[in-house]
């Protein structure tokens, strides 16, 4: 029973009890009494905003049996292989014409990594340091000069990054790019739910008082809705854009104007065109991509069943051999029709996490095993409502070197060793001959080169500073 403070209008307290008991999460409120008034306040706010339908479609979520016929899947086999000249052309001629538009996802909240930060500000190159945030800023700069227009960025944040990002970008001076290009928009979050299928309290507040329902970013997937309710779309679609590109700040190597997939994209007329490369192994943390009643789909590396993740076909090679790298090129009516269809409903996923958890007494409980249930939405799950797609099959080395751990595969290590590769043959091929052994880095006009630039290089020898600039 719930005693009412005498400074604590009982209608505020019977009105939250209303709302949670019906939903028999009222243990909430089990330390109200005890709570101070800033506390009573924050838990009261939080509990208008739960969301009961959602609530309870995330509780389903966990009781519910996978239906078999969704789930089945075949190999998928129709991609073309990169390396068409025409398809560069073509998307170059449309990102001159300010026909497309970068789309970055930093919102996610990098564990794996064990960063203190949000990922985008990890430094990572070689010389000069140089953060996700700034190497893919430099890409935007330089795909402008190449084109001759100052190209757009959006950047999606969470509520527990933003304001890090933004400052970042502001005390940077945004990298050099104009202000007024780049737009940040916010993702949503959803409660996080325990063993028992309930709502509990956050331990990584630093409020002591359980008055925080834990929660999580909502994934990658509702990037596309926040990007059209915050209006970005229609800035964009004003301003002419017809196409989007889609990257994740995680993976250094993803190009913010691909020219040929975007020239493959527009040849096919496509709703979504998804850029793959052949999985390195069938242990992989990757998406993985599928042919699923007749449509390409994507099976999350935690979600795709042990025989197919290992199958292999006569030759020995993975029967099921293309990587999701979370690159894809977007049709912007496709991208409004997925945000403002009410008759589209990207499903949730769950993942099972060791969350820090506080109890109702208030007490931090730190698990050895997975204790709490994560939901997100995932941005492949909108291949489901394309009317038409296809995929393009590119070199790992071009285009894909994820940042995800902190040592071993997908770190910063290895990470490095491909950037300074590429940059040496980068520099080879624009100057016809190979640099010294000694560390270099490229600024990033040498990946979007004017003609001048060419010509001015060509037949250059060396030596060259360790941070390399037209
Ligand atoms: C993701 C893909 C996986 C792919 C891999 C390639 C999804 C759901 N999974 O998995 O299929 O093979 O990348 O590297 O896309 N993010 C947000 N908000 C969130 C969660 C994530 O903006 O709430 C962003 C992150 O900042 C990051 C990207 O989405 O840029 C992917 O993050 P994460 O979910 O950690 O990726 P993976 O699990 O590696």
């Amino acid at each position: 029973m719930i005693t009412p403070q005498p400074n604590q209008p009982l209608d505020l307290l019977a009105s939250l009890r209303n709302k949670l008991e019906p939903i028999s999460q009222d243990h909430l409120l089990s330390c109200w009494t005890a709570l101070p008034e800033d506390a009573k306040n924050n838990l009261a706010s939080q509990v208008k905003l739960l969301d009961v339908a959602l609530f309870a479609c995330q509780q389903n979520i966990l009781r519910r049996e996978r239906n078999e016929t969704d789930r089945k899947i075949e190999p998928f086999s129709h991609y073309e292989v990169s390396g068409r000249r025409e398809d560069y052309e073509r998307g170059k001629g449309a990102i001159a014409c300010g026909r497309v538009g970068c789309l970055i996802v930093a919102g996610g909240q990098g564990t794996r990594l064990g960063y203190d930060g949000p990922k985008g500000c990890y430094p990572v190159t070689l010389v000069k340091r140089k953060s996700l945030f700034e190497l893919f800023c430099g890409r935007v700069r330089a795909a402008s000069k190449q084109v001759g227009i100052q190209l757009p960025l959006a950047i999606m944040t969470s509520p527990y990054n933003h304001q890090t990002i933004v400052e970042f970008f502001e005390s940077n001076k945004f990298f050099g790019l104009e202000k007024e290009r780049v737009s940040f928009f916010l993702q949503g979050t959803l409660p996080l739910l325990n063993e028992e299928h309930n709502l509990f309290f956050s331990a990584s507040e630093t409020i002591f008082e359980p008055s925080s329902i834990a929660s999580g970013p909502d994934g990658n997937g509702s990037s596309l809705y926040h990007f059209y309710r915050q209006g970005v779309w229609q800035q964009w679609q004003q301003a002419g854009i017809d196409t989007l590109m889609f990257i994740q700040v995680d993976n250094p190597l993803a190009d913010p104007f691909d020219a040929e997939l975007t020239g493959c994209h527009l040849r096919h007329g496509n709703d979504v065109t998804i850029k793959v490369v052949e999985r390195r192994d069938e242990n992989e943390k990757v998406g993985v991509l599928v042919n699923r009643k007749n449509k390409a789909a994507v099976v999350e590396y935690s979600e795709i069943p042990a025989k197919e993740a290992v199958q292999r076909d006569a030759s020995g090679a993975l029967s099921y051999n293309c990587a999701n790298i979370s690159l894809f090129c977007m049709d912007m009516a496709f991208v409004k029709k997925i945000a403002s269809d009410p008759s589209i409903a990207l499903p949730l996923h769950a993942a099972h996490k060791k969350i820090c958890l506080r109890t109702s007494d208030g007490i931090v409980v730190e698990p050895p095993e997975p204790n709490a249930w994560k939901f997100e939405y995932f941005i492949f799950d909108i291949l489901e409502y394309v009317a038409k797609s296809s995929a393009l099959l590119c070199p790992r080395e071009a285009c894909y070197s994820p940042l995800k751990n902190s040592f071993g595969a997908d770190s910063i290590e290895p990470l490095q060793q491909l950037l300074q590769k590429l940059d040496r043959e980068r520099l080879s091929a624009i100057t016809g001959s190979p640099p010294s052994a000694l560390p270099i880095e490229l600024a990033p006009e040498f990946y979007y080169p004017t003609q001048e630039l060419l010509d001015e290089w060509k037949g250059r020898k060396g030596p060259y500073s360790a941070y390399v600039t037209p």
